[in-house]
């Protein structure tokens, strides 16, 4: 497979591991509503960030949108927007391959971009999500105004490259309106209503479906060259029911798509302004949040609730990494849906929180009227704290069980655990295996000769599992061979903890 080559491509292919693994630190004084609200706001640089969710949420997010900077060579008072390609293409490719590991497999990304980066950017992803899982390139209608004379188009629309994980993704549909039924019409009457006339030509050559078809006056009419859509059953059956006639002159099969079968529609690659709104009418919902310059490309709420409404259901996990002005946290939240959001600059505290603060507590504007949202919920400001491991790769003394739980569950198994569910010695089972851990007195007792170190009397007060077991403490004074009688693998901590 070809693929897209830059300066620095071989570092940035292992940047992602060289990345440290840290802790997130809340912020009470940030955070807002319902203290067990799921959503997260995270201030810090992506790259720290999405590998911090790693032990967390790998695996777990149904939908990924960002809106990384266009590289347009602008420079904002917020960041700068003036890489040169390679490096932008530099900061990109780690991030990818950390929002793949956090995507579900039933999930889905979702990126804007524009002319600067776009093409490249698509090769990159083709690379990290495979070429077969693309799912489109939509052009959405960002502007209206004409840009005036440059020599050069006036542009008018931005990218949004859609990718799923894997072809367990399943694309929603949209709401079908009256523009999207005119096509459908009733000339003969049909009891089973409007109908349009659908293709019948197969697109992959298919022999079994090559038969030819006798109208009622005798004329024969062909297959298409690559034989029809139906077997000869299904056609006659159709025949019969009236779902499939001849048109007058007898020379064609007409093939009825009855409206009423018709849940909504597939969505399009054409997103027009009228339907999900323009820069210009993203720039005035933020403006509610903050006085003076901000930066000026934030999205329109409706843009990204139709993102999130063919890729996503109420109770969903939503991230978006690059979330500048708190759009995407704002739109899931009023949708239902859980979300995490990160951004780098100082407006995670000055704009994204007071919006989401004011979403949370019922604010009225974006989409709030169309989908009904009257406040509620909450979220958790965090920004990032010390890393979990050293530079020798020892492990933070400070660090609490259920942290240290979460990274050795996944370094153990590459899945991802909620810290909820940290709360006894048994992290869990995994292919059979059973991962214990004793540490920091989860035994309620600190002393070395007590619940962190695994004894006989300590092993017959863990939870029982019958098959393999891994157990982590900080010492045992059981030999090995006892050790494999009983089927026990002991791992000292924290020599034997090993980043993923
Ligand atoms: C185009 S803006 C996103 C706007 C957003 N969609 C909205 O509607 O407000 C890009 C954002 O990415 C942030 N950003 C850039 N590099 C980042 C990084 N390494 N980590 C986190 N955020 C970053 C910028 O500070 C900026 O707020």
């Amino acid at each position: 497979m070809p693929w897209l080559e830059w300066h620095n491509r071989n570092d940035d292919l292992k940047a992602t591991a060289k990345t440290p693994y840290r802790l997130l630190q809340p912020i009470q004084s940030l955070s807002h509503g319902d203290e067990d609200a799921p959503n997260m706001l995270i201030q810090g640089d992506n790259l720290e960030a999405l590998k911090a969710l790693l032990p967390y949420y790998a695996g777990q997010v149904k939908c990924i949108f960002i809106d990384p900077p266009y590289n347009t060579k602008s420079a904002f008072e917020h960041y700068d927007d003036n890489l040169e390609h390679a490096q932008w293409l530099s900061m990109m490719y780690p991030r990818m391959v950390l929002l793949r590991e956090l995507l579900s497999e039933d999930g889905s990304i979702w990126i804007t971009l524009d002319d600067n980066e776009a093409h490249y950017f698509k090769v990159m992803c083709d690379e990290v999500f495979g070429r077969k899982n693309f799912l489109g390139n939509i052009v959405w209608n960002h502007s209206v105004q004409s840009k005036g004379y440059s020599g050069k188009l006036s542009v008018h629309h931005n990218h949004v490259l859609g990718y799923r994980k894997s072809d367990t993704f399943e694309l929603l549909d949209l709401p079908r309106t009256d523009e999207h039924n005119v096509n459908y019409s009733n000339p003969d009457n049909d009891p089973r209503g409007p109908w349009r006339s659908g293709d019948v030509r197969n697109s992959l050559v298919r022999r079994n479906l090559m038969y030819d078809i006798k109208a009622p006056g005798g004329n024969i009419i062909k297959h298409p060259p690559k034989g029809w859509r139906f077997s000869k059953e299904t056609y006659e059956r159709e025949r019969e029911e009236g779902k499939i006639i001849f048109s007058a002159d007898e020379t064609r099969i007409i093939r009825k798509i009855y409206l009423a079968d018709q849940d909504g529609r597939v969505p399009e690659t054409l997103w027009f302004a009228q339907d999900v709104g323009t820069t210009r009418e993203a720039n005035k919902e933020v403006r509610a949040f903050v006085e003076g310059d901000f930066f000026e490309t934030p999205k329109p709420e409706r843009l990204i609730e139709r993102i999130l409404r063919i890729s996503s259901k109420p109770g969903d996990l939503i991230l978006d990494s690059f979330i500048g002005s708190g759009t995407t946290g704002a739109v899931a939240h009023k949708m239902g849906r859980r979300w995490i959001g990160v951004e780098v600059g100082e407006h995670a505290k000055d704009l994204a929180q007071p919006r989401l603060r004011a979403v949370v507590d019922g604010e009225q504007g974006g989409i709030s009227e169309a989908v009904g949202w009257q406040g509620g919920g909450g979220f958790r400001f965090y920004q990032l704290g010390p890393k979990v491991f050293d530079d020798q790769g020892r492990i933070n003394p400070d660090i609490k069980f259920e942290h240290l739980a979460a990274h050795i569950w996944f370094a153990e198994t590459g899945t991802a655990r909620s810290t909820r569910a940290m709360k006894s010695p048994l992290l869990g089972v995994h292919n059979g295996t059973a991962y214990y851990l004793l540490y920091n007195g989860i035994l309620g007792d600190k002393t070395l000769a007590g619940g962190n170190m695994l004894t006989m009397k300590v092993l017959a007060g863990l939870p029982k599992h019958d098959g393999p077991m891994v157990i982590y403490g900080e010492g045992t004074n059981m030999t090995n061979d006892r050790l494999r009688s009983l089927g026990i693998k002991f791992k000292k901590t924290p020599n034997d903890i090993r980043a993923r």
